[in-house]
């Protein structure tokens, strides 16, 4: 997820950019750049790190330009440096671009545009779209826009000057959000609504597969397939700024538990054929031979990291068929370990910089095992002194409490599961077909879920928001769900909260069962699913307060619970993962209700560098 902002009209146009650019810090801020132009040349500037480098620069630089775009960058392609900042140009340098997305096929474009003489400059998927622009510019920027976007597959929102038509900029998107912002002193192109906020309130949102051609005195816009024009309404917003860098979502955390959607869409986009499910995860850099050689792997996180170890042991011991430990970081790198070349060592961290899980890291290569992390944050630590990554796309996430990296995570280990059986032959064609189909299908369930969820956790929430203890139960792949849900509530609401294996409840924790002890279970109809139940009748029998998640076909639920939560049939593999969603709900609402600060818990940090 990056940041776009793009201006052209009678004020200069520096400060409107960086300005913009700083409302959008929060989609991203590894490096920024900015373009303009001046005497009908192009000016670009470009730095790695925050915006504040790039004001730094530009704090030196006077210039009275009335047009230009800027950039502010999360690396998915490239890692953060001043060349692979945007924005990137075509050859000639008379043509830049600005780009928010991922574009999939970029390396075949680049393959073929390096053939006809291209000469790139960056390891950016974005850079090979000036130069398709470049192969289709004669005398029209938005034509040639439109054709070279004809050839990509992916997502981008677009923001593209040329120094030959210096009196309109042009803008295109197609599944990346972009919004225009008209006034009667310019034009703004921009990601989101923040940037556009100190100079208009008047706005028209592009759909997907539009494009805009932007002027100071108008704003076109035209269908990206045939280039018709589209009339399109203004609308006002009565957003405040902070109001807005949350899209209008009241916390961070509740903003990216709706993004989550997107960020699996994201993670697993130009990874996973979507007809066969086969996975290709070129970015591990092992060979075939070495990925069959493996005789062991393991896991090694903390946190909600670890808690999505715990799933995807489960899932690789299932369908890749060789043994997986998971470990907790810090107990890792102090206990003698057994490791070795037969060994993948997978360090899985949302920030790519928590002390304990890079420490981990270095001892299991010195130990001379593969070392291939999961993360968040291209450029991070953790990725750099790793072999290969698998890079989670979900965008930066703000809320201490982690969500959509959470479910990213899981993405990615289903990814990497089906990718290593397919590869160690232990899984069917048809298997690959069932399982990815399964993987597809979520986002769009998670998307059409979402309300309903928020609606029936705000409920339960009002019920709970005063209790003082919490027990979260679950069996099989969704006891770390359990193990989730409850550090969920205990980071954020700070009420006690324990995740347990529901089976160990006789050996324990049910002398804690009484009225006042809440108690939620996740009760699919799986393969577990009567020894659950059991479960929670002896809970039942001591007057807990049952909370039940649950299939929406099971009526059963309603008989042994005060409340339940009816969720769709998926996969039984991805259960662990639609679950999570009504437990991070839960956990914000009562929260919420309890006036603690959502997305800044108290003694928290969204990444532990120390011990
Ligand atoms: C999760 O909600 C917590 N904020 C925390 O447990 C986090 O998962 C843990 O610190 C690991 O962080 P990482 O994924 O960045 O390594």
């Amino acid at each position: 997820m990056c940041g776009i902002v793009g201006y052209i009209g009678q004020r200069r146009v520096v400060p409107i950019i960086l300005e913009g650019l700083k409302r959008l810090e929060y989609r991203g801020y590894d490096s920024a750049g900015i373009v303009f132009l001046q005497d009908g040349v192009l000016q670009k500037y470009r730095c790695e790190g925050k915006l504040a480098n790039l004001e730094e620069v530009m704090d030196d630089v006077l210039t009275n330009s009335r047009v230009g775009l800027g950039h502010t960058r999360w690396a998915t392609h490239g890692p953060p440096s001043e060349a692979n900042a945007h924005p990137h140009s075509d050859c000639s340098g008379d043509l830049v671009i600005v780009h928010n997305g991922i574009i999939e096929n970029y390396q075949t474009l680049r393959r073929e545009l390096t053939a006809k003489g291209h000469v790139f400059t960056s390891q950016t998927d974005t850079e090979v779209l000036a130069h398709l622009i470049e192969e289709h510019l004669e005398d029209d920027l938005a034509t040639a826009v439109r054709e070279a976007v004809k050839k990509v597959e992916g997502s981008f929102a677009l923001g593209v000057m040329w120094s030959k038509q210096p009196d309109l900029l042009v803008a295109a998107r197609y599944q990346s959000p972009l919004v225009l912002g008209v006034h009667e002193n310019g034009t703004f192109m921009a990601s989101d609504i923040p940037a556009l906020l100190p100079y208009t309130r008047d706005v028209i949102f592009l759909d997907d597969e539009e494009m805009a051609v932007l002027k100071a005195d108008s704003c076109q816009v035209f269908r990206l397939d045939d280039g018709t024009a589209v009339q399109k309404d203004v609308q006002t917003i009565n957003w405040n700024a902070g109001m807005a860098e949350k899209s209008g979502y009241r916390h961070f955390m509740l903003k990216e538990i709706f993004e989550q959607p997107q960020a699996i869409l994201n993670t697993f986009r130009g990874r996973l054929n979507v007809e066969t499910g086969i996975v290709d995860l070129p970015e591990i850099g092992l060979s075939c031979e070495e990925l069959g050689g493996l005789n062991r792997i393991s896991l090694v996180a903390c946190g909600t990291s670890w808690h999505a170890a715990l799933v995807a042991k489960y899932w690789l011991e299932k369908w890749v068929g060789i043994p997986v430990e998971v470990d907790i970081a810090s107990e890792f790198r102090y206990r003698r370990l057994l490791l070795g070349p037969d060994v993948m060592v997978i360090p899985i961290s949302q920030s790519g910089e928590t002390a304990d899980t890079l420490a981990g890291l270095r001892l299991a290569k010195q130990l001379g095992s593969k070392v291939i992390s999961i993360c968040n944050v291209v450029g991070s630590t953790i990725t750099r002194e790793s072999h290969g990554t698998i890079y989670t796309h979900a965008g930066p996430e703000i809320g201490v409490a982690s969500t959509k990296a959470f479910t990213s995570q899981l993405t990615a280990l289903f990814l990497l599961t089906l990718y290593l059986g397919q590869v160690r032959k232990t899984i069917t064609d048809e298997q690959s077909q069932e399982l990815g189909r399964a993987l597809v299908d979520m986002p769009n369930i998670i998307e059409q879920e979402l309300p309903r969820l928020q609606e029936e956790m705000n409920g339960i929430g009002e019920a709970f928001s005063r209790s003082r203890d919490f027990l979260y139960l679950g069996r099989g792949a969704n006891f770390p769900i359990a193990l989730e849900g409850a550090l969920k509530l205990k980071e954020i609401s700070y009420i006690h909260a324990e995740g347990y294996a529901a089976g160990e409840l006789k050996h324990g924790p049910i002398a804690l069962i009484d009225r006042d002890m809440p108690v939620l279970a996740l009760a699919p109809q799986d393969s577990v699913y009567r020894k659950l139940i059991s479960n929670v009748e002896e809970v039942k029998a001591r007057h807990g307060r049952m909370i039940l998640v649950g299939s929406q076909n099971d009526s059963a639920l309603h008989e042994i619970s005060e409340y339940v939560i009816p969720m769709p049939d998926v996969h039984e593999d991805l259960i662990p993962l639609l679950y999570t969603i009504p437990l991070q709900l839960l956990a914000y609402q009562i929260a919420n209700l309890r006036g603690c600060d959502v997305d800044q818990p108290r003694n928290l940090a969204k990444s532990v560098t120390v011990e």
